[in-house]
């Protein structure tokens, strides 16, 4: 029987894996806007950059700037991807307070992505957490290629399942679960929930699908059936990995917004103005949005 919930929290991951993706450079003013535009539309967690090697993502190398620069509203977090313990203190010196730390399900893609094993970045990731906790700081988890993996191919349930449960016990408040290249369908994404979810409880499970094959509001819907609660999209649909072959835009927020508030969902965004950023961001990246709501341009 469906299951449906009355209330889901949006992750908005645009300025983050919206705008890594991306090879022309972008000043730190318009992604400080692009900040300043989602804070005002309601949502309650923004992430806002990667303090990684700047050698390995350069759009994002001006983290720190771009951390300094926006305007932090109040019950609003502002979390930032750090891969190791020279990211925290790079995160730490700029009063970060939420954090998230990324691994996968798939060795090659880890490996690509972070030059270490699954194995290894668990290991990586121990003292990360420890000195985040002594600090104050909240750290989710991601797991990338829940779904299938561009270098492997079918990635098992069970390495997804161990990986969320090795994140959670690290003391990851939340799991965020990436179809990385967008490789799932709905059956896929329900079976998988549906393992993942004996290891880590639904209301620290997040759903970060990419549309690579436009199959991530069906893989959502499916996920919401069974109480899925807490979604991660991007703003125009921007995103991707450079580190995974193939990989394109982050659902569109705006679309996911549409179908949950369709279906009576709430979400305390304001879809006006999501809409207006979305704008914003792609006009600042000399193209038409990529969501659908966005290329119809209004609701
Ligand atoms: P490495 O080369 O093995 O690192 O990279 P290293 O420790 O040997 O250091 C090499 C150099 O990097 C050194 O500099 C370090 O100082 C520097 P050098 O001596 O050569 O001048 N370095 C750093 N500099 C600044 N900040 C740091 C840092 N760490 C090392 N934190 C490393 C390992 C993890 C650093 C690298 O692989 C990396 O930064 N990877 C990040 C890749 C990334 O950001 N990918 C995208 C995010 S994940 C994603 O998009 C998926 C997700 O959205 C979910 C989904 O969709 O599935 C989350
Ligand atoms: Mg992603």
């Amino acid at each position: 029987m469906a299951n449906f919930p009355s209330k889901v929290k949006i992750v908005e991951v645009g300025p983050r894996d919206g705008l890594q993706n991306e090879n022309a450079r972008i000043w730190t003013a318009t992604k400080v806007e692009l900040f300043d535009r989602l804070s005002a539309c309601g949502l309650t967690t923004i992430e806002a950059s990667s303090f990684v090697s700047p050698k390995w993502i350069p759009q994002l190398s001006d983290a720190e700037d771009v951390y300094t620069s926006i305007t932090r509203k109040p019950g609003v977090s502002y979390p930032a991807l750090v891969p190791n313990l020279q990211g925290l203190e790079r995160a730490l010196k700029v009063g970060v307070e939420e954090i998230a730390v990324f691994t996968a399900a798939s060795e090659t893609f880890n490996q690509r992505n972070i030059n270490a094993s699954i194995k290894e970045s668990i290991e990586r990731f121990e003292p990360v957490m420890s000195a985040a906790s002594e600090a104050g700081v909240r750290v989710r988890g991601y797991v990338s290629c829940v779904l299938g993996c561009p270098y492997e191919g079918k990635v098992s349930v069970e390495t997804v399942a161990s990986v969320a449960r090795d994140l959670l016990q690290l003391g990851c408040y939340e799991v965020s679960l990436g179809d990385t290249v967008g490789m799932g369908t709905p059956g896929a994404a329900r079976s998988m929930l549906e393992r993942v979810v004996k290891e880590v409880p639904m209301d620290q499970l997040g759903l970060h699908f990419h549309d690579t094959r436009g199959q991530a509001l069906a893989n959502l819907y499916a996920c919401l059936e069974m109480g899925a609660h807490i979604i991660d999209s991007a703003v125009a649909g921007l995103g991707g990995c450079p580190y995974a072959n193939g990989a394109t835009g982050n659902v569109a927020t705006e679309d996911v917004l549409y179908m949950l508030h369709g279906m009576g969902i709430e979400t305390g965004v304001d879809l006006e103005r999501l809409l207006e950023a979305g704008r914003f961001i792609s006009a600042a990246l000399n193209r038409a949005p990529a969501s659908k709501l966005g290329r119809i341009g209004k609701l």
